[in-house]
């Protein structure tokens, strides 16, 4: 099939004896007196490359460049410039342009630089759909989990990846969210836009609207310059919004009106950004509970809420143990370069009784420290920490039963801080990070 070739030029003659000269050369031509025009038919149809003139009648060139590559970042451009304007030259490139000619044309010139522009743009979507199917790969090679609840958000997983629906992640601590969340993406249509993570509840308060939305020059005591928020940088892509439950009303707001109307506005602006994300959200909270509560706004729980998937936690899917247990072995033996390849029957047993409140991520983390520690290849019993050990229902259960909660609180801080990272913590003790860290800085409990 021919190669489309939109040329956007207001000059009679040299417009014309362009199209003429490409179509000589097997390419389908079109041609537009003016930005204007040009934008709105590559509005409606896609072409492998335009080439523009710089001095236009209304919207000039380089704008009409900036414009096009907003839409659409992989987009080919020639800029044509009058002689000795090098200046334009380089700004048209600087601003994503491929390549550029200098008036007057010489035919063999045009020619050549756009079969070297449509070679590399080949070049390209090559590259992009070989990325995809490895990451395609990589990525559900990477799922370990044979039970029928993984088996069933897997095939979930498949099935709802090109659908630009909101997606939420439901589950505790440590079960797979953003995992599932990049499989989401990576397979789906955006594979090749970007993916962006987003942890609410780890960026400050004052900070997070600016770094979701950007701002503009001046909008606040120290903004001297204008900036991009992360769901500009991520447009056409995915953005995954961790720890949603955590957002305050008034970012809650900001976020409904972003996803009812496909639009961002920076913090300060005056105007709004139309953007096309794929959002998908994740808590580890109960976030029913915080709509009746009032804490979380039920119309923007109604718009996260389109497709809920809920991870079960570890001790649900006990089957699955023992073939994650294998695959972290494995995993953590060539990272750490031991040769550590069997775990003891004794020690198996107790990893599958235990009741796993950090999940798939503690897991982890015991196997590796095993590796570590070991000797002869096998892991043993001693090479598990004592927690695992003694399986009780619930952490500290017998402390609680004694102490006030504020007692409790601090004894199992001081218990499991070595044990646990500061998010599973906060996690088991149902608080937020932040407000685990408070509680510390207070009572005065530190790590070392
Ligand atoms: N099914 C699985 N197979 C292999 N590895 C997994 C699986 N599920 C989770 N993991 C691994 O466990 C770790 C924790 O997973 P992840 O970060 O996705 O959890 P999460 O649910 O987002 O946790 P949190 O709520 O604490 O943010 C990661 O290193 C991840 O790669
Ligand atoms: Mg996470």
């Amino acid at each position: 099939m021919a190669e489309k070739l939109l040329i956007v030029e207001d000059e009679e003659t040299l417009r014309e004896s362009l199209e003429r000269v490409l179509v000589r050369e097997g390419y389908e031509v079109e041609s537009a007196v003016s930005a204007e025009t040009a934008l709105k038919i590559v509005e409606g149809s896609s072409y492998d490359l335009i080439i523009t003139d710089i001095i236009l009648p209304g919207i000039d060139g380089i704008e009409l460049l900036r414009k096009i590559r907003e839409r659409s970042q992989d987009q080919v451009v020639i800029i044509i410039t009058a002689y000795g304007s090098l200046e334009t030259a380089v700004e048209a490139l600087r601003a994503g342009a491929y390549d550029y000619v200098v008036k007057p044309i010489i035919h063999e010139e045009i020619k050549q630089i756009v079969k070297n522009a449509l070679k590399q743009r080949a070049l390209q979507i090559e590259n992009t759909l070989l990325k995809k199917q490895i990451e395609r790969q990589y990525d559900f090679g990477r799922i370990i989990g044979e039970s029928s609840a993984m088996h069933k958000i897997l095939a979930e997983v498949k099935k709802i990846a090109d659908a630009r629906s909101n997606v939420l992640l439901l589950g505790e601590t440590g079960t797979g969210k953003e995992l599932i969340a990049r499989a989401v993406h990576f397979n789906s249509n955006r594979a090749d836009k970007p993916f962006i993570p987003i942890n609410c509840s780890a960026i400050p308060e004052n900070l997070l609207e600016s770094e979701l939305f950007g701002h503009v020059r001046g909008a606040f005591t120290g903004a001297v310059a204008s900036k991009k928020g992360l769901f500009e940088e991520a447009n056409y892509g995915t953005v995954f919004l961790d720890e949603i439950g955590d957002l305050s009303m008034a970012l809650q707001s900001k976020l409904l009106r972003a996803l009812e109307d496909h639009e961002i506005r920076p913090v300060g602006g005056t105007q709004s950004i139309k953007v096309d994300i794929r959002f998908i959200f994740a808590t580890n909270k109960d976030i029913d509970i915080s709509v009746k509560e009032g804490r979380f706004r039920e119309d923007l729980f109604y718009r996260i809420n389109v497709i809920a998937i809920k991870l079960p936690p570890l001790r649900e899917r006990k089957e699955d143990i023992k073939l994650l247990v294998r695959h972290f072995i494995q995993k953590y033996s060539n990272e750490l370069g031991k040769t550590v390849n069997d775990i003891d029957e004794a020690a198996l047993k107790y990893l599958t009784a235990y009741h796993w409140p950090g999940n798939i991520r503690e897991l982890q983390n015991i196997i590796e420290r095993a590796i570590l520690i070991s000797e002869n290849g096998v892991i043993r019993v001693e090479h598990l920490p004592e927690g695992v050990k003694t399986v009780e229902s619930f952490p500290c259960q017998t402390l609680a039963d004694k102490l006030s909660i504020e007692d409790y609180t601090k004894a199992f801080i001081r218990k499991y801080q070595h044990e646990f990272n500061e998010q599973q913590l906060a996690d088991m003790l149902g608080i937020t990070r932040k407000s685990l860290w408070e509680k510390r800085k207070r009572w005065g409990i530190n790590k070392g």
